[in-house]
């Protein structure tokens, strides 16, 4: 029943989303679990690695590729961090949180476009459970770093494989969503939606501290042998 839902939900949302080239910033488990979904949609993808010429990279691009076939016109490439951002109106920074201020500073002029922000802090305190690298948050100091762009803080509060898989989690799997731009918040909830995932807009990028911590509880509770997603059930 919840992969019937899940395959209208994909049909209604692909259908009324305008393709836009998006740069995938990393070629790790995030930007290929990303990457693939949003060219389900049509998007054009374009991956920035920091060595685009790894041969290793054509599984990806290959797993990109076969699930666009809808659109052949848009194949998937992999170039330069900084030429696959100037190239797309959209920027998800697939990337280690504590390079994320090196990478965004070196795409070039990222004005107006949405910077999409799944970033964690993997640094452990002392007590062998994760703490905050910063005091406000990644999220907003990319905003801070370029702030003529929409960031958009997504994606950071559930496992790749969920991207992937929404149905493997067992139930309906929320993503929540803050920044400062309403319609950029807009425009990542419909690549949520249309993957098969819930999206709440839970407000301003400042709230990012906010979320970036829900990351700290969703890997104590795995690691605590209680594997969950989040669910915030939207009142009608
Ligand atoms: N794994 C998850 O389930 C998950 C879920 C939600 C959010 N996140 C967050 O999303 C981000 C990406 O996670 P991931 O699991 O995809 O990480 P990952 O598998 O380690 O991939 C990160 C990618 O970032 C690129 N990169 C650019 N600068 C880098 C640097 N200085 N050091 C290392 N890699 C660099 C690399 O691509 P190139 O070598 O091609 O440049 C690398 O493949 C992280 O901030 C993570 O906390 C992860």
């Amino acid at each position: 029943m919840i992969k019937i839902l899940n395959l209208l939900i994909l049909c209604l949302f692909s259908s009324c989303i305008v393709a836009e080239t998006i740069a995938i910033i990393g070629t790790g488990n995030v930007a290929s679990a990303l990457g693939p979904a949003f060219a389900k949609q049509g998007h054009e993808i374009v991956y920035g690695s920091r060595n685009p010429s790894n041969p290793e990279l054509q599984l990806l691009l290959d797993q990109t590729l076969v699930v666009n076939l809808q659109h052949p016109e848009n194949k998937p490439y992999v170039t330069s961090p900084r030429e696959a951002a100037e190239k797309s109106q959209v920027v998800v920074l697939a990337v280690p949180g504590s390079a994320v201020s090196e990478v965004v500073l070196n795409l070039g002029d990222l004005t107006g476009k949405i910077v999409i922000d799944p970033t964690n802090s993997r640094v452990l305190g002392d007590d062998g459970h994760r703490v905050y690298p910063v005091e406000t948050s990644y999220a907003e100091i990319i905003q801070d770093l370029v702030p003529e762009s929409y960031v958009v803080k997504a994606f950071n509060t559930l496992n790749y494989r969920t991207m992937i898989d929404p149905d493997s989690s067992g139930g309906q799997v929320t993503i929540p969503i803050v920044g400062n731009h309403k319609p950029s918040k807009d425009f990542v909830a419909n690549l949520i939606r249309a993957m098969g995932l819930e999206a709440i807009d839970l407000g301003p990028v400042r709230f990012a501290h906010i979320l970036e911590g829900m990351l700290f509880l969703y890997v104590y509770g795995r690691e605590a042998g209680t594997p969950f997603n989040y669910h915030l059930r939207i009142d009608e």
